[in-house]
């Protein structure tokens, strides 16, 4: 069967993942977490103190991005790849309330996003690929076959990101969480390069009111229609 590359963008917890992972699974395709590469590089910034008392610094990061080897590698018993720093499992650590309060800043630096999308690029070169992010139908793959923008209440979003945050044994309040997705929601849509935008052809879809079943069975249905 023909396979196709599949973009699939939106807001902060949106549940991208979740129904990127069901997908690859149920296609047999390539699944790609972009977020999880731009936080391995905000992990990289923390690990090497170029995030002090608050504050980036930028330079610093961009001039050891060589030294940033990210990769992913199938994990059969979870199901899906996990995130790897130059050999490192680090997966686990790059969900933290940390990486995702300096996440967006970094992600507006040009030279990050230009290394970390060729990167994506040659992974969808071919095809048969789930991607999910922020830029992946209007920048890493414009001429994506299906383009899918997820979109639900702020509200809706921290709700689940906090129940998954206490589950993985974090410890920290619902309005942490709030203010994190609002304000990386702010930061990436606002960003001069690659902003969080909806593509002219992207497929909306509000997620507040449905299952993951029902979505990706949506989804399933506009990819057969799309091959
Ligand atoms: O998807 P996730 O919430 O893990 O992404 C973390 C952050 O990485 C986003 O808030 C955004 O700043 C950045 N990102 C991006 N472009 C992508 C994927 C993620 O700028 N394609």
């Amino acid at each position: 069967m023909n396979k196709i590359v599949i973009a699939i963008d939106g807001f902060s917890s949106t549940g991208k993942s979740t129904i990127a992972k069901r997908l690859a699974n149920q296609l047999n395709y390539i699944y790609v977490d972009t977020g999880a590469m731009y936080r391995a590089v905000t992990y990289f910034a923390l690990k090497n103190d170029f995030i002090k008392n608050k504050k980036l610094d930028s330079e610093a990061l961009i001039s050891s991005l060589e030294a940033i080897n990210i990769s992913f590698k199938f994990n059969d018993e979870l199901g899906f790849a996990e995130v790897y720093l130059n050999g490192e499992n680090i997966e686990s650590e790059i969900r933290t309330l940390e990486v995702s309060s300096y996440v967006s800043p970094v992600a507006t630096l040009s030279e990050v996003r230009r290394k970390l999308v060729e990167q994506q690029q040659l992974m969808g070169k071919g095809k048969g690929i789930v991607m999910d992010g922020r830029d992946i139908g209007t920048v890493v793959f414009p001429d994506a076959e299906l383009k899918i923008f997820m979109t639900a209440s702020a509200e809706t979003r921290a709700k689940r990101r906090f129940k998954e945050l206490l589950e993985r044994g974090h410890n920290l309040s619902y309005d942490e969480v709030l203010e994190n997705v609002t304000t990386r929601d702010r930061i990436d849509s606002t960003r001069e390069d690659s902003p969080l935008v909806i593509a002219d052809d992207a497929i909306e879809i509000d997620n507040s009111d449905l299952t993951i079943e029902e979505q990706v069975e949506t989804i399933l249905k506009l990819v057969n229609k799309a091959i």
